[in-house]
């Protein structure tokens, strides 16, 4: 039986082992914002489904531009931490610009 927490950890350490990890918004993604926004950004989480975090398909969502986007990570919002203090600001505008590309 496969069992997928294991899977998961399995991936989000390979994730943080890769050396790319600093210039890959997708790397910064997976292992700092997907263990609440979810994979695909749907928010399918254990933290995103106790929290309520709004999928990426929810309209309040898609009206935040870039800018605004960026300046919920640096600063926090409800219930999200700021992460100014962790991640570097090319971190924060690639992760942003991946969480962007799951917007369909
Ligand atoms: C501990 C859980 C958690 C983590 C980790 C997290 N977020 Fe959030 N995020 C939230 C919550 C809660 C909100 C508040 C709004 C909501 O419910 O969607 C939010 C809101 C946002 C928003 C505003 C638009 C929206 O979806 O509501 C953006 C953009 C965002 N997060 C990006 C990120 C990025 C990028 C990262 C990783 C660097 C990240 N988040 C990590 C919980 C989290």
């Amino acid at each position: 039986m496969i069992r997928p927490f294991f899977v998961l950890s399995a991936i989000l350490s390979l994730a943080a082992a890769g050396g790319y990890a600093q210039s890959s918004g997708e790397a910064t993604y997976k292992a700092k914002c997907m263990v609440c926004h979810g994979a695909a950004g749907l928010a399918d989480t254990g933290v995103g489904v106790a929290w309520k975090i709004k999928p990426v398909t929810s309209p309040a969502v898609k009206t935040f531009t870039e800018a605004a986007m960026i300046d919920a990570t640096k600063n926090g919002m409800g219930k999200m931490q700021a992460f100014k203090d962790k991640l570097t600001d090319a971190e924060i505008r690639s992760s942003v610009a991946y969480f962007r590309t799951l917007i369909k």
